[in-house]
């Protein structure tokens, strides 16, 4: 038996969705501890693209069972909806395969206005949220007002508590001079939606314990990335949930001993979607040809991401966060033929070195990257399944991103395709 974990060491969008699907195939349960349908991620199996956005990766495994754990926020009509389009695709969605957790908090549709209407009123200093209403729904519940999926078990407490939230919301959106949101309408849909989901909550934390009893293998899979993370992160140009390693027991119900292996998804190089401080970011013909090689735009929003060359003070950082123990470094295809290839190895603010992300945001805006330049490869890298097949640069590149961020790299990912990916170690075979 072992318990992995799995998380983004960038801004999201590392590539996580191909690894946990890779790793599924020695996990008898895979579980989503935070985020929501905010997340995006893509698999490719034999030619066929998934997009997943809300449902555990593990999904698409014919005997894997996928649990939403109570950290993260549901939109309850996003379920339905992602759960339909995979059995458009013949995947098998039923309550032995899929659980959610009873204490999971909801999205409701109010919350998704306010997101909406808050970067609206944001002008410049707006956050470029995926305007799903993951902030506010977060926000509700910290604030003691928020309903979760157990409450779709009581009609009249489900209703008065709703009402109370439009109240409280109503509020600021009448003052911003915006429409008052009817709760009514919004209750009968929820409530009818909320009927087709009853099927396939349970306490998620007893039902993870009941795995960890029986010695099963368990994938805890992170969303987003370390330095989205509301504390680690670019605050506040973060999401609203802990994006780290640590989040998988609080999100889930379990504790720290039961894990045995926090794996870290890295991208050979850097991106960012939305606002805020991006030290390596390049607006040139390099970032370009990087956005256009990698296909650089979210899943879930359609927006271009913002490209850069790899920054290892940054996944050096992830990985003292989150304690990782190896690394799945994806996308080393998309650097074929570029002649030189940049990694940021120090910090530059105000003729002062410095070798970690400070935590304000104003400092962080002021940094100058120190690069280093390593040789490119000839050729493509593209498919190679073995590591000795990899150009002598394409090497050494890995192993100075190993030095620099003082981690090793036990996967390497070189397609979208589930089998191109070079082993060196597998985590389930680690304890
Ligand atoms: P929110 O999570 O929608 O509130 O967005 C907050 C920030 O996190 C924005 O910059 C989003 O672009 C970013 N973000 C949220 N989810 C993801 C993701 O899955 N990948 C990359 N960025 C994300």
């Amino acid at each position: 038996m072992s318990n992995v974990i799995i998380v983004g060491t960038q801004w999201g969008d590392e590539g996580k969705g191909k690894i946990v699907d890779w790793l599924s195939e020695k996990a008898d349960l895979v579980v989503r501890f935070q985020g929501g349908h905010n997340a995006g991620h893509t698999l490719v199996i034999d030619g066929n693209v998934f997009k997943l956005s809300l449902l555990p990766s593990g999904i698409v495994r014919e005997n894997t069972v996928v649990l939403i754990g109570n950290g993260v926020v549901i939109d309850p009509f996003h379920l339905i909806k992602e759960i339909k389009q995979l059995e458009e695709k013949n995947i098998n969605i039923n309550p032995d395969n899929l659980i959610v957790s009873d204490s999971a908090f909801l999205i409701l549709p109010i919350h998704q206005i306010v997101d909406e209407i808050r970067e609206k009123n944001n002008g410049s200093k707006k956050i470029g949220t995926t305007g799903r209403g993951i902030g506010p729904a977060y926000e509700d519940k910290v604030g003691r007002r928020g309903l979760r999926i157990c409450d779709f078990l009581n009609k009249d407490e489900f209703e008065s508590n709703m009402k109370k939230i439009y109240d409280f919301h109503n509020i600021w959106l009448c003052a911003m001079g915006e429409e008052k949101q009817d709760y009514q309408d919004a209750f009968n849909k929820l409530w009818n939606i909320g009927k087709t989901i009853i099927k396939f909550i349970q306490p998620s934390w007893l039902i993870i314990n009941n795995f960890k009893t029986s010695k099963a293998n368990i994938l805890f899979e992170g969303a987003q990335g370390t330095f989205l993370d509301v504390d680690h992160g670019t605050y506040p140009y973060v999401t609203s949930s802990n994006t780290i390693a640590s989040q998988a027991g609080i999100g889930s119900g379990i504790g720290p001993t039961a894990m045995n292996y926090a794996l870290g998804i890295t991208k050979a190089y850097t991106t960012r979607v939305g606002s805020g401080p991006f030290p390596t970011e390049d607006n040139g013909d390099d970032g370009n040809k990087l956005g256009t090689r990698g296909h650089e735009f979210g899943t879930v929003t359609g927006r271009q991401r913002r490209c850069g060359w790899f920054d290892a003070i940054l996944v050096k950082q992830a990985v003292a966060l989150s304690s990782i123990n190896g690394i799945a470094f994806t996308k080393l295809d998309v650097l074929d033929g570029f002649k030189e290839i940049k990694i940021c190895v120090g910090y530059e603010i105000e003729s002062k070195k410095i070798d970690y992300l400070p935590s304000s945001s104003v400092q962080q805006e002021k940094i100058k990257p120190i690069y280093e330049v390593m040789k490119g490869w000839k050729g493509s890298i593209a498919g190679i399944q073995n590591i000795e097949d990899l150009p002598y640069e394409a090497k050494l590149y890995i192993q100075r991103v190993e030095e620099l961020v003082q981690c090793k790299i036990i996967l390497i990912s070189t397609s979208p395709e589930r089998a191109d990916t070079i082993v060196l170690e597998n985590p389930f075979d680690v304890n």
